[in-house]
């Protein structure tokens, strides 16, 4: 699975390249003007803040050991942006060097990639009956519709957690989107998610869509009863009251793309996706996000690309560039308020979100009026079968009388032809003598 990873963003890459070409024209030209203005901006940024000491090079091996929240790196990030989106150090990345992203936004994945639709693994989601059409709005922001559905952005700390904190947070949302009322302000523990889900690997990441497998399972408490605790263990128990968990119902592969994406999210509330994680993306701090000419993406312990899970509960438009709005789990002096605006088609995975389904009690008297449906149907095609057999029994039978009625004639007449026969026979023989 991790090297479909890796061969995404190759193709990701491609494609980003390819659609930037598109709109800056002559390729060539604009790399010549992004390679001047670059220049330009760099010896601006260079004056303004090496106090006349040499500027240390990022990149290669010194890149390790390189903080994420470099000044200089930080200040070129926002140069080369070309004003798109504004680079700044957050105190989530405090003290990180890049080596550090090798434990702390490990091991984030697709688990099921590469099995999809295999029986028992992750299915494709199916067209939804009855909720096509109406036109969806140019912007939507979930957090400015149902204030009491959005919770306080989490703080994953030294945690490889956005998986576990994306899905918590879609399915809270999910609930209290179908409900605001019963649902208010429900926040749903990824914490117990990192403690108890032994498919998952708690801190050192785990899989967008075997989380979901999870939370159906065993629903989620409360983050009041499991509170998050940044990267320190904790183990898997809590005095709660089970009556206060809550389950997913199902969940599914969305690979529709853009559209069906922004469809399902106005519909039935926020998806889970993973994103390409670029070292610029780390400093972002607000705008319209896009990974420049000059972003590297950075890799986990087992050199696969280092993909990040978030969740989109929105989209929009801004100076024509297209955007999806994502939570993500850095803190909420990371990027706009915690949040991020990203651009379509650029680094999130768009062609293999993860939808999940709350089992609110009207899902499950749906489910279960469905089930009751599939029941009824499957004893009326047995009995469809039985019937038909019975036909057929009966048709055999008819045959078989008459097979036995007409043979009992042709033995009259059989009698008759072996007479013949027998003088038949009788002319051979004597015709043979
Ligand atoms: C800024 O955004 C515009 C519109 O999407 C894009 O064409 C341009 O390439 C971006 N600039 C940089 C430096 O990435
Ligand atoms: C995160 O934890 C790992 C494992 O304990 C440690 O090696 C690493 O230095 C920590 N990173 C930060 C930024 O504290």
């Amino acid at each position: 699975m991790a090297t479909l990873d890796a061969r995404a963003l190759a193709a990701a890459e491609a494609m980003n390249k390819r659609s930037k070409g598109k709109k800056g024209g002559g390729e060539v030209k604009k790399y010549a003007v992004y390679g001047l203005g670059g220049l330009v901006a760099l010896f601006a940024v260079y004056l303004a803040l090496t106090d006349g000491q040499p500027r240390k090079k990022g990149g290669g091996k010194s890149k390790e050991t390189a903080q994420v929240n470099d000044r200089y790196f930080v200040s070129d990030v926002t140069s080369y942006a070309g004003g798109n989106f504004t680079a700044a150090a957050s105190p989530y990345f405090n003290g990180w060097s890049y080596a550090d992203l090798k434990y702390g936004l490990d091991g984030v994945t697709m688990r099921s990639e590469g099995m999809i639709g295999m029986a028992g693994a992750l299915q494709v989601c199916g067209d939804e009956d009855g909720v096509e059409g109406g036109a969806l709005p140019s912007d939507y922001d979930l957090r400015a519709l149902m204030p009491e559905c959005t919770t306080a952005v989490y703080d994953a700390g030294n945690c490889s957690s956005s998986y576990a904190v994306a899905a918590a947070t879609a399915l809270s949302s999910r609930f209290c989107f179908t409900d605001n009322g019963k649902y208010k302000g429900l926040q749903l523990s990824p914490q117990q998610i990192l403690s108890c889900d032994k498919k998952s690997s708690g801190c050192q990441g785990g899989g967008i869509d075997s989380v979901w497998s999870y939370m159906h399972k065993r629903g989620l408490f409360p983050e009041s009863c499991v509170p998050f605790a940044s990267g320190k263990s904790v183990a898997c128990k809590s005095d709660c009251d089970p009556s206060q968990k809550l389950k997913s119902i199902d969940h599914c592969l969305m690979k529709g793309g853009e559209k069906e994406m922004k469809r399902e999210i106005f519909n039935r509330g926020p998806i889970t996706a993973l994103m390409f994680l670029k070292d610029d993306f780390l400093v972002y701090s607000g705008g319209v996000y896009n990974p420049t000419d000059n972003a590297n993406q950075q890799y986990g312990a087992n050199n696969e690309p280092l993909m990040h899970a978030v969740t989109i509960l929105g989209w929009g438009k801004s100076e024509g560039t297209a955007y999806w709005l994502v939570k993500n789990s850095w803190g909420k002096a990371w990027g706009e308020e915690g949040y991020a605006r990203v651009a379509v088609g650029s680094v999130i995975r768009e062609e293999s979100v993860i939808v999940g389904s709350a089992a609110t009690e009207e899902a499950i008297a749906e489910a279960e009026k469905k089930a009751a449906l599939n029941e009824v149907r499957r004893e009326e095609l047995k009995k469809e079968r039985a019937a038909r057999d019975e036909r057929i029994k009966e048709k055999q039978r008819q045959r078989a009388e008459e097979k036995a009625a007409q043979s009992a004639a042709e033995d009259d007449l059989d009698f008759e032809d072996e007479e013949v026969d027998l003088e038949g026979e009788e002319g051979e023989s004597s015709e043979a003598e």
